[in-house]
This record gives structure tokens, sequence and C-alpha cells, in this order.
């Protein structure tokens, strides 16, 4: 079994979805940033100021080479893994890869930015972050799931896509 692989911008229900997809499917679910929290014994936050942003990509690219490795796995990714080749390439080898693209206007109103280093920049910033990966994480992906505005929309919407 194929992995399915959860990639958006930061905010955009990949934890929460992923999670509900793989209890939906009996698939067992990773977050690679909580794996990366827990393997650093610090949080996000606390990695990117003390080691910076480059330590954290290379991180990710570790972590996603790891669990490319192993099958049945619903996983969530740090809003930023795709931006790495290097990170998403053996993760799409052994996995259908999901782009969640929820109103990045709608994420910014609804989600906490506090623990997210690169959300700190005002609303004007992270849309203009999300202008600039829109087109990675379309690149990257095998299906793009538009509905996300509820759990519920989003979950029909990715069955819908695997089935
Ligand atoms: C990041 C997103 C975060 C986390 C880090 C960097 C990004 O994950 O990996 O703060 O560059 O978009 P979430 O997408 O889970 O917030």
């Amino acid at each position: 079994m194929s992995n399915i692989v959860l990639i958006g911008m930061m905010g955009c229900g990949k934890s929460t979805i992923g999670q509900l997809l793989a209890e939906t499917l009996h698939l067992d679910f990773v977050d690679t940033d909580t794996l990366i929290e827990e393997e650093q014994g610090l949080t996000i936050p606390e990695i990117f100021a003390q080691y910076g942003e480059d330590y954290f990509r290379n991180y990710e690219v570790a972590v996603a080479n790891k669990l490319s490795q192993r099958e049945g796995l619903v996983i969530a990714c740090g809003g930023g893994l795709p931006l790495r080749d290097d990170a998403i390439a053996p993760l799409k080898e052994t996995g259908k890869i999901l782009f969640l693209n929820r109103d990045c206007n709608e994420i910014y109103d609804s989600v906490s930015m506090a623990g997210r280093p690169l959300g700190q920049g005002g609303r004007r910033a992270f849309l203009e972050r999300f202008a600039q990966r829109e087109p990675i994480y379309r690149n990257c992906a095998h299906y793009e799931i538009a509905g996300v505005s509820t759990v519920e929309d989003a979950m029909k919407e990715i069955l819908e896509v695997l089935a």
C-alpha cells in the first residue's frame, strides 16, 4: 500500500485531515513536524531559533527519505517540505501526493500562527509566501484538493480521488 502524503500551506489542515484519513483507512499517521520535534527534543520555533531554517530543511530531507522507505502511512508534511526537491521526490516515489489548497485568507483568519516561525510576518507576507509556493505545491502533487473549507468536504474529495 503506497503512502498518502499531504502537502500545502501551514494551517491548511494537513494534520487534522491526515489523522482522520489515517483512522478512516486504517493506516498509521505521521506528522513530519512532530517527528522532528520528538527526535530533536525541541519545538519547531526552538529549532529555527537555535539552528536556523537550513538545518530544519536538511532535517526534513532526512525524515522524508526515512518515511519513503515505509508503507501504509498517511504523512502530513511541514508546509515548506516540498520546497526542497530532495525532500519531496522520495515521498513522491512511494506515495500519492495530495495538495490541500485551502484559501489563504481563510487560513490566516482562523488558524493561530503561534509556533509557526514563518507565519509571523503578517497577512501580506503570508499571502506572498503562498503565491511563491503554490506552483511548487501544484507541480509536485498528484492531486489538488480544492474543497478544504471544512474537514468533511476535504475528506469527501480526498476519498473520491483515492478511490
Ligand atoms: C513551515 C511549516 C510548518 C513547520 C515550519 C515551517 C513552512 O509546518 O514545518 O514552521 O515553511 O511552511 P505546518 O505546515 O504544519 O505549519
